[in-house]
């Protein structure tokens, strides 16, 4: 068989980008992986500041990297450096997951909205997104690439509030009228006949307030989810349990958007379970 990485002596190369990158949990969910599967491959943490990105970007390929991650600041930078950018990360605004083709040019894609998914459906295996409205909370990065699976998916219809009103505005004109713009400060409202219910602002992470969104209608069917996974279990994550909602901790849309890449550069597609729960949290 032809050796698919000639450049690396056989050896794929991948890792991750950002500035700072040492919090990055990346290294060791990738390791755990590569050990398991027996593959000679290494995925490495690159501290790269933002003026460097282009350079080292088009350097990697040389130095026998297949692919890598990027994450903040340079999620969007890249999509203007890339020679190819998926549908999904172009709508997005975000790419984290970098292809290096053996043709030169170098692949773009956003692969978070496929972990939420993931995780949702492996964490309530009968969960059904066109099961009923969703309420997303945020309209970053993070809860666009959410807005975007759950409407890949079939949901029928979501609603979004976050402190900048604007921000969610602009969400329902780039993804169209199935997103519905809630105010922020009556938040609780749009829990009312919500099928699923995400969390997608930093509120709730180790060191910041609690998401505080009242939940007096929200019903025991729902399904929520947070994208924190600092602490696993958050405040609005037992509020939920709670009313009687099933929950599903953030960690697994970690460590299943980071399942595309790892297929893609060392072609075997890895499963996600407790084994690597436990590495990532070690
Ligand atoms: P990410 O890429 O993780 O989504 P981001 O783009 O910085 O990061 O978005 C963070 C989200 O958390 C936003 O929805 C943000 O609200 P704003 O758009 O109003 O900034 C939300 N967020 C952060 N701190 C918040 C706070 N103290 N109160 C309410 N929302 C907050």
């Amino acid at each position: 068989m032809a050796d698919p990485h000639p450049k690396s002596n056989g050896i794929p190369l991948a890792g991750v980008i950002g500035w700072p990158v040492a919090h990055s949990r990346s290294p060791a969910l990738h390791a755990h992986w590569l050990a398991r599967y027996g593959i000679r491959g290494y995925y490495v943490p690159m501290a790269v500041q933002p003026e460097h990105l282009a350079n080292v970007l088009h350097t990697l390929p040389q130095a026998g990297f297949v692919g890598a991650n990027v994450t903040i600041p340079h999620k969007e930078a890249v999509l203007s450096l890339a020679d190819v950018v998926s549908d999904r990360a172009a709508l997005i605004g975000a790419a984290n997951t970098l292809t290096f083709r053996p043709d030169g040019r170098m692949y773009a894609d956003n692969t978070d909205g496929y972990g939420f998914i993931a995780n949702l459906r492996q964490g309530v295996p009968g969960w059904r997104p066109d099961a009923g409205p969703a309420a997303v909370i945020g309209a970053g990065g993070a809860a666009r690439a959410v807005v975007c699976a759950l409407l890949e998916s079939g949901a029928p219809e979501i609603r979004i509030a976050n402190r900048t009103r604007l921000r969610a505005e602009r969400i329902r004109s780039d993804f169209g009228p199935r997103v519905i713009v809630c105010d922020w400060v009556q938040a609780g409202n749009m829990l009312d006949g919500a099928a699923t219910v995400v969390n997608a602002t930093s509120m709730g992470m180790d060191g910041r307030p609690d998401l505080r969104v009242p939940m007096d209608i929200l019903s025991a069917q729902a399904v929520v989810t947070d994208l924190v996974y600092t602490p696993l279990e958050t405040a609005f994550l037992v509020k939920a349990r709670d009313r009687g909602c099933e929950v599903v901790d953030g960690l697994g849309m970690l460590l299943h958007q980071a399942a595309p890449g790892f297929e893609r550069w060392f072609g075997q597609t890895p499963e996600v379970d407790n084994d690597l729960r436990r590495a990532v949290l070690a």
